[in-house]
Parts: structure tokens; sequence; C-alpha cells
């Protein structure tokens, strides 16, 4: 196993190490992006569109970085996103993530294309988690799993919005992505659960299992459904306008995630980034927003609370440090955000995260319009 970056170590050094230690299909498939991967640059090129605009002197010393999320306090205001079949690249996979957001006072969002089943995954949290679902054409699967994840004592379910097919990721279908053995959506039965071999270059075994799963006619009436079957609040996510955000929060969702899924569905979409004004002013208190795709530093945390977001979720950064060393490392990189946005905090005079006010400049304005 290659050494564990130091804990200054940048993400994007987390990233190579994590990809020398990959096998090269399992680094695309997590590097990857859809279609020309235009989006998946943008996400990050957005946070470079705004400056800080500094306070100095308030006396800031220990800023306060604490937020809830549908009413579970969290001590950091980033969250794990969902990312299926993560013994990919750990062997403890999801229960890994889970344990190390639990230790840096995180939450974890567990997908439902999770390669370890959800009931265990439980066991190894310390923290909030919350269960992601995405919309099957088998509706009794996803009424079954929301069941289970309620009795497990899951808090929230996050409806995932933004894949009624997959996105056509270059990457996986030029390398002829398979899972090895040992790795399957293990949370479902037989009969959506069995994933296709994959002939070679030009098939690619998730592309292959959502074409068969999932249901483009997964619809608002649908969502309305399940908010109403459930006791669990539901968040919506992939969301990228306000009349989404509107529409998701009058069915009955009580959060919001602003993502284009880091640039693996459409390319082209807008980057989540720009879309989280329009949808906080148009959801504003009616529903919790919150932002994922693209979050590197603990100043893309604060821009993006500063434009409104609730608190972000990481993707990939989580999966390279757990591919260089496990939940451990993991930890380190949360602890490491936590440090450069308490840095940030304090060298712009902020005390907590709804002290934002006036904190950003737009360096160019080319993408309102
Ligand atoms: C390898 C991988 C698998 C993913 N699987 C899922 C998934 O099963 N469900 C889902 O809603 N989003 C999934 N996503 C999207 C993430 O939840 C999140 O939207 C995205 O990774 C955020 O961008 P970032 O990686 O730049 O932080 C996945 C992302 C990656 C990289």
């Amino acid at each position: 196993m290659a050494p564990v970056p130091s804990h200054s170590a940048v993400v994007d050094e987390l990233e190579r190490t994590a990809e020398a230690v990959l096998p090269q299909s399992v680094a695309d498939f997590v590097r990857g992006g859809a279609g020309d991967e235009l989006t998946l640059g943008w996400e990050r090129e957005a946070f470079g569109e705004y400056a800080l605009r500094p306070l100095v002197l308030g006396g800031v010393d220990r800023p306060d970085l604490s937020t809830t999320m549908l009413g579970s306090r969290v001590s950091l205001p980033v969250a794990v996103a969902p990312m299926a079949y993560q013994r990919l690249v750990h062997p403890a996979g999801e229960r890994a993530t889970t344990e190390a957001a639990g230790r840096a006072g995180a939450l974890t969002v567990v997908p439902m294309l999770s390669s370890v089943c959800l009931e265990e995954v439980i066991g190894a949290a310390t923290g909030p988690l919350w269960f992601q679902l995405y919309p099957l054409r088998d509706r009794e699967v996803v009424a079954d799993l929301a069941r289970r994840a309620e009795r497990a004592g899951y808090q929230a379910l996050v409806l995932t919005a933004d894949a009624p097919r997959l996105g056509t990721r270059r990457r996986d279908l030029r390398n002829g992505f398979a899972l090895p053995p040992g790795v399957e959506p293990v949370n479902l039965p037989r009969r959506v659960g069995t994933v296709a071999e994959v002939d070679g270059a030009g098939e690619s075994a998730i592309a292959l299992h959502a074409e068969a799963t999932h249901d483009a006619t997964f619809g608002w009436e649908d969502l309305a459904r399940l908010c109403d079957r459930t006791a669990l609040p539901v968040v919506v996510k992939g969301v990228l306008c306000a009349e989404d955000a509107r529409r998701a929060a009058d069915m009955g969702a009580q959060g919001v995630i602003v993502s284009s899924h880091g640039g693996r569905q459409l390319d082209r979409a807008v980057p989540s980034l720009h879309a989280l004004p329009e949808v906080v002013e148009a959801v504003g208190d009616r529903c919790e927003v919150y932002l994922d795709g693209g979050v590197r530093h603990g100043t893309d945390v604060l821009i993006a609370a500063a434009l409104g977001a609730r608190a972000v979720f990481t993707g990939r950064p989580l999966l390279w440090a757990l591919a260089v060393g496990g939940a451990d490392a993991a930890v380190d990189l949360l602890a490491r955000l936590r440090g450069e946005l308490e840095e940030a905090m304090v060298l712009t005079g902020r005390a907590g995260l709804t002290d934002l006010d006036g904190l950003l400049r737009r360096r160019r304005k080319d993408w309102a319009c």
C-alpha cells in the first residue's frame, strides 16, 4: 500500500497517489464524467470565479463551523456524497467512509448501490446517516429499500433525480468497465441486482445495469408518493434550477441537493455552484439547500455557504483517500477540510456560517444571463 500523504497534502496529490494504486479502469470510473467532461471541469472552475472580501480586527478566534442537516447537528458542514460500489477502492467500502465521517463529525449518505449492505453500514456509524435511492422501474424495490432504511435507523432518504438514464461515460465504455468479484449491489434483490457480464470495450457494467433498472417515467407524483409513505424526510438530489426546487418543496421534499452528479450525467449542465443562488432564492426557508460538485478546499465550502448552501457534500476526494489509506486517510481528509475552513473563517473575520453577508466578489460576470 502506498504511504498515506501527510495531513497537509493537497487533494490533487491524494488523487495522484490513489490513481497509482487503483486499477486503471477503477481510477477512470471514479474520476470520469459524462460526454466531453465539460461540466466536470466547470464544477471546479466555478469556485475560481469568486474572490473573498475579508473583514479585519473582528476578533474571530474560534469560528463556529457547526450546522444542522434536517435536525441532526454536525460539527462540520461537509458531508459524504453517495457513491456506488465503494469496495472497488477499499475492502471495507462504505463501512470505512461511514466510520471516517463519524470520527470527523460529518454526515454520510449511503448509496443504494452500496457494496456493503445498508444494515451492516449502520453498525460503523457514529454520525448521522441518510440513505440514497435511485428511481427504479420496480417501484416495490424502492418502497422496500425506503422501509429498510427507516427500520435500520437512517435519518433521511435522498432521491437522486438526475439519472432517469445514465449519462454516457466514455472512459467506462472504452475500458469495458466491469465489477470485480465481491463487488455487488448487495442491497438489491436478485431480480434487479444482477449486474450483466461485460463483453469487453464498448460496454460498461454500470451502464447496462442502469439501463435495465432505472425508470425515466418516474415523476413528481412518484416523489410525492415517496414523501407520503415514509416517516423520514426526503431530499431531492440533482436539482439545478429554481422551478425544480420549488416543485420538490411543493411535493413534500424537505431538502434539495444542487448537483450535476459531479459532471457524470448531463454534460454541459450548468455547474452546481452557479445554479445555487437561484435555488436558494426559489425555496428560501421552505427547504434546506445543499450543494455538491468540485468541493476540494475549505474556501470552496465557505463560498458555497456564502451563496446559501447549508452544507456541502464531497465525493471523489473521499474515494481517493479510501484507496490510499482506508478510514484513517478519509478522516485526515475531512480534518484537513475542517482546518482550511476554520482558517478561512478566521482570516475573513467570520464567526459562523450564517454570518457571511458581503463575503464574495465575482471575478467575472460571464455566467450571469
Ligand atoms: C464513483 C462515483 C460514484 C457515484 N455514485 C453515485 C450514486 O450511486 N448515487 C448518487 O446519487 N450519486 C453518485 N455519485 C455522485 C456523487 O454523489 C456526487 O454528486 C459527486 O461525486 C460530487 O462531485 P465531486 O466528486 O466533485 O465531489 C457518484 C460519484 C462518483 C465519483
